[in-house]
């Protein structure tokens, strides 16, 4: 990039300042994203060419810096699927029993995109009529179904142009494709890479739009459309794309407790049990997550599970400062996560009158975990997708959770408050969700039988659009702070970013003022 160097960049630098000057100047004062902003810069590149690929660990690489909490209103199968997918991560929470937990990061590692997993059905003897009655009723927008006997075997296809209300009084077996003339593969012949092997498939076969996949018993275990092959061959094309392992399955994280017996010691056992039935089922990394990550009973676990998992990604936290982050790298962890009290729903700063402002904490920490050669990650209070490209200036990706919590795949019934739609999005140290099991990240015993003090709340956000749209929005932003910063990738953003302090007057002009908002910025 070419050099611009005149009187005027001398007067620049004095006023916007380098991290290693504008942070050490403030000494004794803690900053947060709405204190900063951030200085544009001479641009060669265009916000879509940004990179926004960020490494973790060595065997943890995201496609884009973003990870959902694991909260147990934030991250289950449904949302770690769509993080993945739009490139980032997702870390299931763990206030759900074991076994339940290992299935949700199944779910999400055996989720083929392209493939449905549980495709519908139907059975030799019904008529044709109930069938445009499942259509009618459910709102399909296909009429091709295949037809199964009671063991799930594949006894042929009912092909959509016998679906009419001219054949409703017909039996299905008299309509159907036998099984002879209906084109299947066995789903061990997907590996390893399921959604070339569909194309090649269809590649090969002019006219079928649907591929059948079944098992050694020919049972049915899934479906193949055309148009979702060539979305996603498209989608492979596109910048961003869906973070995968080396087996092309998505990337999914999990939350570890560092467990105590009765006796209140460290539960090795369990801890390690725990985490040997996560990395069988492919976990990517797991998270030690707690209040206050500075503490012998989180250094002991992430060493447990270093010593005992060599390979295996590990983060852990929370922290806020670079002696936390040094204890942290030192006992075996690759990613710190950085954060005490900036969260939405966190009341630990008013409970405990702990905790410091998400940019001096992510300074400070920042200049450890080089010195040890970890990576930190930015835990709550992001609040806008400004706040994201302020904290990637710090740090290698941030974590989300009230930004993400109305979102349709975030657990949770929807419900309706004088015609408004919401989510419910609580603290995991709120009371219910201590109960519900996450009292250890607090320091407390799991069963609660006196009261403690809580450090979050029970909220609610207000319905959001899609994982996708949010995402969209999210990731655009950061584009575009890049695109500003004239960085091409995130190194180049950290290397680059010059600061200022910003006053209330600096607040108000910042955003949407003197005018009569009738329409938000957001694009639908
Ligand atoms: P955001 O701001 O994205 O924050 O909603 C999510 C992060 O907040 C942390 N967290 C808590 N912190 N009390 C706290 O002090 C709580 O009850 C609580 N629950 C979650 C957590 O780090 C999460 O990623």
């Amino acid at each position: 990039m070419a050099a611009h160097s005149s009187p005027s960049s001398a007067v620049d630098d004095s006023f916007y300042q380098p991290s290693d000057t504008f942070f050490p100047a403030q000494q004794g004062v803690a900053l947060t994203y709405d204190d900063v902003t951030l200085a544009t810069q001479y641009s060669e590149i265009l916000p879509r060419d940004a990179n926004l690929e960020t490494v973790l660990a060595d065997r943890l690489h995201l496609q884009i810096p973003i990870i959902s909490a694991d909260m147990d209103t934030v991250t289950e199968s449904r949302m770690a699927i769509a993080m993945a997918l739009n490139g980032g991560l997702g870390l299931i929470h763990y206030n759900m029993p074991e076994r339940q937990q290992l299935s949700e990061v199944t779910r999400v590692k055996y989720h083929v995109h392209g493939l449905i997993q549980e495709p519908i059905k139907v059975s030799p003897d019904q008529f044709i009529g109930d069938v445009l009655r499942l259509i009618e009723e459910r709102h399909f927008s296909f009429s091709t179904f295949p037809i199964v006997d009671e063991q799930d075997r594949l006894l042929g296809l009912l092909p959509g142009h016998v679906v009419r209300p001219r054949y409703a009084s017909r039996k299905v077996n008299e309509a159907m494709m036998p099984r002879s003339s209906v084109q299947t593969i066995v789903d061990t012949e997907l590996q390893p890479d399921p959604i070339a092997r569909a194309d090649k498939f269809f590649n090969e076969h002019i006219g079928i739009h649907k591929l059948l996949v079944v098992d050694d018993q020919d049972r049915l275990r899934g479906l193949f459309t055309l148009s979702d092959i060539e979305r996603i061959t498209q989608e492979k094309a596109a910048p961003l794309k869906p973070g995968r392992d080396s087996q092309f399955r998505l990337v999914c994280g999990a939350a570890v407790s560092a467990t105590r017996n009765s006796t209140g010691e460290l539960d090795q056992n369990r801890i390690v049990h725990h985490v040997g039935a996560l990395v069988e089922r492919g976990v990517d990394v797991v998270a030690i997550s707690t209040a206050h990550g500075f503490s012998q009973g989180v250094g002991e676990t992430v060493r447990l599970i270093r010593d005992t998992f060599p390979d295996l990604p590990i983060i852990a936290g929370n922290v806020t400062s670079g002696a936390a982050v040094e204890y942290l790298a030192k006992c075996g962890a690759d990613a710190i996560k950085v954060g005490q009290g900036p969260g939405s729903i966190c009341t630990t700063r008013i409970v405990a009158g702990v905790g410091i402002p998400q940019l001096t904490a992510l300074y400070v920490c920042g200049k450890a975990a080089e010195a040890a050669g970890v990576r930190i990650i930015a835990d709550g209070g992001i609040a806008k997708s400004g706040d994201i490209v302020k904290a990637l200036t710090l740090s290698h990706a941030v974590i989300c959770g009230g930004l993400l919590a109305g979102c349709p795949e975030a657990p949770g019934q929807i419900m309706e408050i004088n015609g408004k739609l919401y989510k419910q999005y609580r603290g995991m140290g709120s009371p219910a969700a201590m109960k519900a099991g996450s009292a250890a990240r607090y320091g407390h015993n799991k069963d609660i039988t006196r009261k403690v003090a809580s450090e979050g709340v029970e909220a609610l956000k207000e319905v959001s659009a899609s994982l996708d749209s949010v995402m969209t929005q999210l990731v655009g932003g950061l584009q575009s702070g890049m695109g500003y910063l004239g960085a091409p990738n995130l190194a180049v953003l950290r290397a680059r970013a010059r600061f200022s302090r910003i006053t209330p007057a600096g607040q108000r002009e910042s955003a949407p003022h003197d005018i009569v908002e009738v329409k938000t910025g957001a694009v639908e």
